[in-house]
């Protein structure tokens, strides 16, 4: 300790307000006050409490399942026959028959052999990884892009985290070829990427995972509902069995829960050492019910992803026309790369005005340099919101580094 006399309380307090005041204007976070349901549109207070009705640009909900009547209906059934909260962990009071039925459905649509609901995909990452890395000869491989979530399980878990570049294969294989003598070895990626929208070279991962003897862990949060057969995501559009897929319920599904899929042994295994899903509590009926209706919608309707991809790739076109710089693909995640925070911070405000809710995405979400706007593109817009939001990134072009 550097300090002779042990710091008083007051200090310490003190301590915690200079620390909060010394975070840059520009990368201090407030949250947001949206006054109305999450959907197409938010109505945002300011300030000042001033409401605006923006159009939204931010929402994960690809489908714009959270607004469908049959959802609606279903999460409002849940909540009749089961209560507001299920007030206790999985493996205590709080294993209700009805996170069951969403598992069993969920097992067989994703075609694995068994899957586990967790209360969140943050939480669903962190109880498969500390579950499955239990020893220190073990080793997660991460993509240096991976989500928090995976980066949090991994440090939590007893294993060794190591890192590779994004979606370098050529540097994965290095990883591997470094870690022969590990006792276990996890491959980590997601098939599609949250904040730049690009999408995974599965097959040549692996291919490296089966010749290296790794497993390979896939997060599909953005990519089920919208990629693969009804859906089913990057993996089943390109036949890749993961030993480890996990997905949440807070995307395409409109509501709340993530999720594990795998086979029966790994299943149990993440019952029965996964800590963040043994110790918190089970998720709310609500939830669960629409989720259940929102795998149901997915079944029932082939066409939904390959509708929104197209609208993606015609959106993507028009940007890139209009000289902003984004990331080549075809998921409903499209970013404006700007570089620096203040004139990404400039430019949100700016389609603020225009009537558009974009926030800024900065450190330590993205790597500094790399601050952006995200466009999250969902079926629940409108053709003339797609156009209106155009217009207004043409009107703002000078913001194009
Ligand atoms: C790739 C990925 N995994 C996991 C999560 C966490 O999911 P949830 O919001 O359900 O906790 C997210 C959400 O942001 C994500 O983008």
């Amino acid at each position: 300790m550097s300090h002779e006399e042990p710091l008083t309380r007051a200090e310490m307090q003190s301590g915690l307000d200079e620390e909060c005041a010394g975070i840059h204007q520009d990368s201090f976070r407030q949250r947001p006050q949206l006054d109305a349901p999450i959907g197409r549109t938010i109505l945002s207070l300011d300030e000042q409490a001033k409401r605006a009705k923006l159009i939204n640009w931010a929402s994960n909900d690809y489908l714009g399942a959270s607004g469908q009547i049959k959802q609606k209906n279903a999460g409002r059934a849940a909540l009749r026959t089961w209560g507001t909260g299920s007030a206790a962990a999985r493996l205590l009071a709080g294993g209700l028959s009805l996170h069951r039925r969403f598992e069993q459905r969920l097992a067989t649509f994703l075609e694995t052999e068994d899957a586990l609901l967790c209360t969140t995909g943050y939480q669903a990452n962190s109880a498969a990884l500390v579950a499955l890395m239990g020893d220190p000869e073990d080793v997660v491989i991460l993509d240096r892009l991976a989500h928090a979530s995976m980066y949090d399980g991994a440090r939590l878990s007893a294993g060794t985290m190591l890192r590779f570049k994004h979606n370098d294969v050529a540097d994965l294989e290095k990883q591997l070829k470094r870690t022969q003598g590990a006792r276990r070895r996890l491959v980590c990626v997601e098939s599609v990427y949250s904040m730049d929208g690009d999408e995974a070279p599965l097959q040549a991962i692996e291919a490296l995972c089966d010749s290296y003897g790794a497993l390979l862990y896939v997060d599909e949060a953005h990519a089920i509902g919208v990629f693969g057969p009804h859906g089913r995501g990057c993996c089943a559009e390109l036949n890749i069995k993961p030993d480890i897929l996990i997905g949440t319920n807070s995307k395409s599904f409109g509501s709340q829960g993530g999720y594990i899929a795998a086979r029966q042994s790994v299943i149990d295994l993440i019952v029965n050492r996964g800590r963040s899903f043994i110790y918190s509590t089970a998720p709310a009926p609500a939830a669960i019910g629409a989720a259940i209706e929102s795998l149901n919608m997915l079944r029932e309707d082939a066409e939904l992803g390959a509708s929104l991809i197209q609208r993606c790739v015609e959106f993507r076109q028009a940007l890139q026309a209009q000289g902003w710089q984004s990331v080549e693909g075809r998921s409903p995640i499209i970013p404006i790369i700007i570089g620096e925070e203040k004139p990404t911070l400039e430019l949100s405000h700016e389609l603020r005005q225009r009537g558009h809710f974009i926030p800024a995405i900065r450190p330590p979400t993205v790597p500094p340099g790399q601050c952006r706007l995200r466009i999250s593109v969902s079926l629940a817009h409108k053709q003339s919101d797609l156009n209106k939001l155009l217009k207004s990134l043409d009107e703002l072009k000078s913001f194009n580094a």
